[in-house]
């Protein structure tokens, strides 16, 4: 499994998206496509991204019954992305599903990886809204473990979790950690953050990075130092 820095490309269009990659020349980062930009220009520009040779992470977050997320990940698997992800919290019936739903008549199939807790949920909205009545972490390990029961190959998770999911559900299961900032940079709306070198020292496998690298002055640069930092 390769390490690798995927780039968040939060933009709400095609143009401002190809505006972003043309930057990187003869490089073709791993980026990762959002709602945002899915919902604006639909699959086509997964296809377009794919055809000049990224590696695509879908973001799309899917949750929903069993049968209508296997249908769902069956189109998805015909766009050819690398990596894909869904809800934990749509039970490992929906999981087993999905994977069913995402691999090809060759047996291959794109990555999946769950969401466990969202970042933005805290200790206190889950117990009020979700009545979830169990410390956050231990929910979190939890829904990893049921991921891994069903078979996904890994979960998105704060860079502060993926030590502890590796060591409950095996080195080989891959974690996913945006939250990304660098030591001398704005840390924005992101409030649990670490460096590029700490998430590398901790065990993430993939790091998602948006704005530090999207909204620099230097987006190569940028892109650059944070592989330098992460990959060595
Ligand atoms: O710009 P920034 O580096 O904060 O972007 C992080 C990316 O990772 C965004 O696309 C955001 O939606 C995503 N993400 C996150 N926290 C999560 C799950 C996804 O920041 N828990």
């Amino acid at each position: 499994m390769g390490k690798d820095v995927i780039i968040a490309c939060d933009f709400d269009s095609a143009e401002k998206t190809f505006a972003f990659l043309d930057k990187f020349e003869g490089k073709k980062p791993f980026v990762k496509i959002g709602m945002e930009l899915y919902y604006a220009e639909g699959p086509q520009i997964v296809r377009e991204i794919k055809r000049r040779g990224h590696k695509i992470f879908l973001d799309l977050k899917l949750h929903d019954i069993p049968n209508t997320v296997k249908k769902g990940m069956a189109v998805l698997s015909r766009l050819d992305v690398d990596m894909t992800n869904l809800h934990a919290a749509g039970t490992k019936n929906m999981m087993k599903a999905a994977i069913e739903g995402l691999t090809r008549e060759d047996g291959s199939r794109p990555m999946l990886i769950a969401v466990t807790q969202l970042t933005s949920t805290d200790q206190e909205s889950m117990e009020n809204d979700l009545l979830i009545n169990e410390p956050i972490d231990k929910v979190v390990m939890h829904y990893a473990s049921c991921a891994k029961d069903a078979g996904l190959d890994g979960v998105v998770c704060s860079p502060l979790e993926a030590g502890k999911v590796h060591e409950r559900c095996g080195a080989g299961f891959v974690t996913v950690t945006p939250g990304v900032r660098f030591a001398d940079g704005d840390v924005g709306d992101q409030k649990r953050v670490m460096t590029p070198a700490e998430a590398k020292r901790i065990g993430s496998d993939y790091i998602v990075v948006g704005r530090p690298i999207t909204a620099a002055e230097d987006p190569v640069a940028a892109y650059e130092r944070c592989c330098r930092e992460f990959i060595g």
